[in-house]
């Protein structure tokens, strides 16, 4: 059989976890892909830093655009990040030229995901992003797959493992802010630029994604209203204990009446609600379908091996030739949902 070959864009925390996993786990991959997972191509901005994995079996492309465009590449994997700039080249090239992409880019997938779909539908080829949101639980499966005869009336849940790992962190007397916020950055789970995740910004991206995927709605981004954690301090945290509440910031989704709310912003989540014993960079979504009944997904939402796990496991699915449309439906039958006028809740 023929090993799906791939190439590997962007090798910081989760591209070295990328390959550390397809190399530790090759054998028990290959038996449940039907055929081996082969990196075959690597790129990324510095050739010479230390990444703790041996680049040398793997062709070295300074152009990262150049992946997209290789004949003997299947799949492309992104993990560069950002919005736009070269991780958008890269995905509109790999899905025009019929390749499969996957991707953890989800500020990307918020801003451009329905239009990458629409290449994707158009070309035949995959498009895959579960290491986009809540990094190693299989969240878009779970919502796309295994909900997708439920209506789904809200979707909510803790979707920054940053955040997570302050505001827990913060409960024990006496940590402060930037110490904590200098922990989660060297342990890998901190967006490059980390006011993404102290201002709200990467749990909305998130947020837009799962709201899209439980509703069958477009992604619609810009309607998110975002509060950050910034203002958070240990005194808002000591008085919500006593009260009986932990701070939490919660990404939550409505689509009703009068339209889709979208927010995120810090909660006092009440001792007794399963979001209350989240902790850590640990990520929890919640789903409520009229046939399943509550769905609650919670896992490791950050860092190198739970991302990297998610991101093969797309891979594992490409070589299997198991992938449907890439959001709840194909991309002109999603709904368009208004946002809900602001001060409606
Ligand atoms: N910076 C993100 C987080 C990484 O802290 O959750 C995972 O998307």
């Amino acid at each position: 059989t023929q090993p799906l070959k791939i190439a590997l864009a962007g090798l910081g925390t989760v591209g070295a976890g990328v390959i550390k996993l397809l190399g530790e786990n090759a054998a028990l991959i290959e038996r449940r892909a039907g055929r081996p997972i082969e990196i075959i191509a690597v790129s990324a901005r510095d050739r010479t830093r230390d990444r703790g994995v041996d680049l040398s079996r793997f062709a070295w492309v300074d152009d990262a655009g150049e992946l997209s465009h290789r004949d003997d590449v299947d799949a492309v994997v992104e993990l560069i990040g950002g919005s736009d700039g070269p991780a958008l080249t890269i995905a509109r090239a790999a899905l025009t030229n019929g390749k499969a992409f996957v991707t953890a880019n989800k500020a990307m997938i918020a801003h451009h995901g329905l239009e990458l779909a629409a290449t994707a539908e158009k070309t035949g080829a995959a498009l895959k992003y579960e290491a986009a949101v809540a990094g190693g639980i299989p969240v878009i499966k779970g919502l796309r797959e295994g909900a997708a005869a439920n209506e789904i009336g809200h979707v909510y849940g803790i979707l920054n493992g940053t955040c997570n790992y302050i505001l827990t962190a913060m409960e024990e007397a006496g940590r402060d802010f930037a110490d904590v916020l200098a922990e989660a950055q060297a342990l890998g789970y901190a967006e490059a630029d980390p006011s993404f995740d102290i201002d709200g910004v990467d749990a909305a991206h998130k947020l837009s994604i799962l709201a899209s995927l439980a509703f069958g709605t477009t992604i619609d981004f810009d309607a998110v209203a975002i509060t950050g954690i910034r203002h958070i301090i240990a005194a808002d945290i000591a008085e919500a204990a006593a009260l009986g509440f932990r701070v939490r910031l919660v990404g939550f989704g409505e689509a009703g009446p009068k339209g889709l709310f979208q927010r995120v912003h810090p909660c006092l989540v009440p001792i007794g609600h399963p979001l209350a014993h989240v902790v850590g960079s640990l990520n929890a979504v919640v789903a409520e379908g009229n046939y399943v009944g509550r769905l609650i997904f919670q896992g490791r939402g950050a860092g190198e091996g739970p991302t990297a796990s998610a991101v093969v496991a797309d891979l594992v699915d490409i070589a299997r030739g198991e992938y449907g449309p890439a959001f709840a439906m194909p991309v002109a039958s999603l709904a368009r949902l208004a946002p809900a006028p602001a001060g409606e809740r």
